[in-house]
């Protein structure tokens, strides 16, 4: 988390680095910070909260400087205060930082540094790195060579880039943590990732650890931390500018809710063959799958709910599979080996505890491939194989666009999976789910032109709590439904397998506790048994099934999906409570796009 931004170029860089930081603040909000170098100084302008309030403070300055770079926090050594934001300088404010990720040895270089005379002016762990660099160029007097001495001391992760007053460059490295550099006419760009430029350009190049790049005005330079020089191809992304823009909506949520309709019709392309048939998912060589034993999924948050779908349409094809929390995986003695495919489904790529688990999975000698929306992204390049899910890029912090794009990606993985593991055997009628996946994407638009999801929010607002229930393929899917809810509306909510609820959660049920129940076409009789268990004690039942569907005359309300597969219906019913979700934060006054304490990409364990 956090997001880091440089620019250096022609002209003026302000208004490019704030582009940056409001592209990047999914990744946090609790301070922002922006430093200008014109060659005659550093001027340093920061403050809590969010990028809105830089801008205001910075409103009439004048600010100047052709070189840039901007920061947006999200808190992990220190609260968020004015003098944690960063940029962090040293003691004259001749070279400013940004940095993202965690020094793990913070603690003691501060005490060396201290007793050198240093004087500290933040809680945060960054501080240590201007003090570092100076001390280094004091001594050399090339801020190359000092920057470069200052990061071979830092331990833990880093994305960091410094500015120096009389240097007309910016310098920087990365460690654990993203960096890439955009490519313009006249100007480079480096950021933790490619929305904070990608209005200015589309070419982008992307770092390994351990490369040191130093952006002039009219040329870069990437080297090795002992100055051998690298190179790294330029590559071309193909997302629209237009997509990290909130347009004509007011929030980037609702946004994303409603393009799930091309980003599925996107992440389906090319995929599926003409016969409808098999399909055409392009990771490994089938040769190396053949004696795949298990297929373990690793990923956080929304997108280990997608592994658990994944996993449940794995187990159809009869190859067994599972799907682990990766923070718990890590830990976890249960067995990996060399017949273990583990699919590493992370949206952003860059998640600190999905990429420990793969270095676990890898240190035990796993086949890896990470399934991602995001090109170049750590978990990409660490894996033997990468599947790409092309959602285009999503800037709120509530997954939701990328939760049905994994889920589909990884279904047709599975199908692919089926077609090689000695294991596998087809997923069941094939072709009608192949078929009907292919109309997800109008589905979707059917749903979004007719739902109701802002009066049933409106109607139940204030309750005491909200549960989502469903069975199989509807568990994964109520657990997102109620991480959703609770992410946004700041309300307590839970997703549970329908069959659990009389196990003890039916002791939180009231009149005041709507139970939206899930059906998407399998084993229905026994969800609806286990929602009337919940109504027999006063709770509201929301059913959220197709129109005619049995258990809709037997509940209390209804949000109704498009008839399809039951492959399907599932995510079907996720976009109707995405809507739930997103129509109650909104009545209640929520920061939607910016939920209170989260970030989008969580880089630090
Ligand atoms: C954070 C985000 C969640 C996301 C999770 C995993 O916690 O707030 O929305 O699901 O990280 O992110 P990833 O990028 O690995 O899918």
């Amino acid at each position: 988390m956090c997001g880091i931004i440089a620019r250096v170029g022609e002209g003026n860089a302000v208004d490019r680095v704030i582009t940056g930081l409001d592209n990047l603040e999914y990744r946090g909000y609790d301070s922002a910070g922006i430093a200008l170098q014109n060659g005659t100084g550093v001027s340093v302008s920061k403050c809590s909260g969010e990028v809105e309030e830089l801008k205001q403070n910075i409103r009439g300055d004048r600010l100047a400087g052709n070189i840039g770079i901007g920061h947006t926090r999200w808190s992990t050594h220190g609260p968020p205060t004015d003098e944690n934001a960063h940029p962090h300088t040293n003691g004259d404010g001749t070279i400013a930082v940004v940095h993202n990720g965690i020094i793990e040895n913070h603690a003691e270089l501060r005490e060396r540094l201290r007793s050198q005379g240093v004087e500290f002016e933040s809680d945060t762990d960054t501080e240590v790195i201007p003090h570092l660099i100076d001390h280094y160029y004091a001594t050399c007097d090339d801020p190359k060579v000092a920057f470069t001495r200052a990061i071979s001391e830092l331990e833990g992760s880093y994305a960091v880039v410094v500015m120096f007053e009389d240097y007309d460059a910016v310098y920087g490295a990365r460690q654990g943590s993203p960096l890439v550099l955009g490519v313009g006419d006249d100007q480079y760009f480096l950021a933790s990732d490619v929305p904070a430029f990608l209005e200015y350009t589309d070419r982008v190049v992307y770092f390994e650890d351990g490369d040191v790049v130093v952006a002039r005005p009219h040329g870069v330079t990437v080297t090795t931390a002992d100055g051998e020089p690298v190179n790294r191809p330029i590559e071309s992304v193909d997302w629209d500018p237009e997509e990290t823009g909130k347009g004509a909506y007011d929030h980037y949520m609702l946004k994303e809710i409603e393009s799930q309709p091309s980003a599925l019709s996107n992440s389906i392309r090319g995929r599926i063959n003409d016969s409808n048939d098999g399909v055409d998912v392009d990771v490994f060589d089938p040769s190396t799958l053949a004696d795949v034993r298990e297929v373990q999924f690793i990923a956080c948050g929304t997108s280990y709910h997608a592994a658990m779908y994944a996993s449940t349409v794995l187990n159809r094809t009869g190859i067994r599979a599972r799907a682990f929390r990766a923070s718990e995986y890590q830990l976890s003695s249960d067995p990996v080996t060399t017949d273990t495919l583990v699919v590493a489904v992370t949206q952003s790529g860059e998640t600190a505890d999905t990429l420990g688990a793969m270095e676990r999975a890898a240190d035990e000698g796993a086949k890896l491939l990470t399934v991602t929306n995001v090109v170049g992204s750590s978990a990409a390049r660490a894996a033997d194989d990468t599947l790409f899910i092309h959602a285009g890029p999503e800037i709120g912090v509530a997954a939701t666009k990328t939760f049905s794009s994994q889920a589909v990606t990884l279904s047709l993985l599975a199908q692919h999976l089926a077609e090689h593991i000695e294991d596998g055997t087809p997923v069941p009628n094939l072709p009608a789910v192949l078929d009907a996946v292919q109309t997800l994407p109008s589905d979707i638009e059917q749903i979004i032109n007719t739902t109701r999801a802002a009066a049933l929010a409106n109607h139940y607002l204030n309750s005491e709590a909200y549960f989502f229930i469903g069975r199989e393929l509807g568990h994964p899917v109520a657990q997102e439904a109620a991480l959703k809810f609770k992410e946004i509306t700041y309300e307590h909510a839970e997703g549970f397998a329908s069959g659990e609820l009389k196990h003890g959660p039916l002791a939180l049920v009231t009149p005041r506790t709507p139970v939206f129940a899930i059906f998407t076409g399998l084993h229905d009789e026994k969800t609806l048994k286990n929602a009337k268990e919940a109504q027999t004690r006063g709770a509201d039942i929301v059913a959220v099934a197709p129109a005619g569907h049995p258990a809709v005359s037997e509940t209390d309300a209804h949000l109704p999906i498009p008839d399809t597969h039951p492959m399907w219906a599932g995510l079907l019913a996720n976009v109707q409570l995405q809507l739930l979700s997103y129509h109650a934060a909104d009545a209640l006054g929520r920061s939607i796009d910016k939920p209170r304490n989260l970030a989008k990409s969580v880089t630090v364990e």
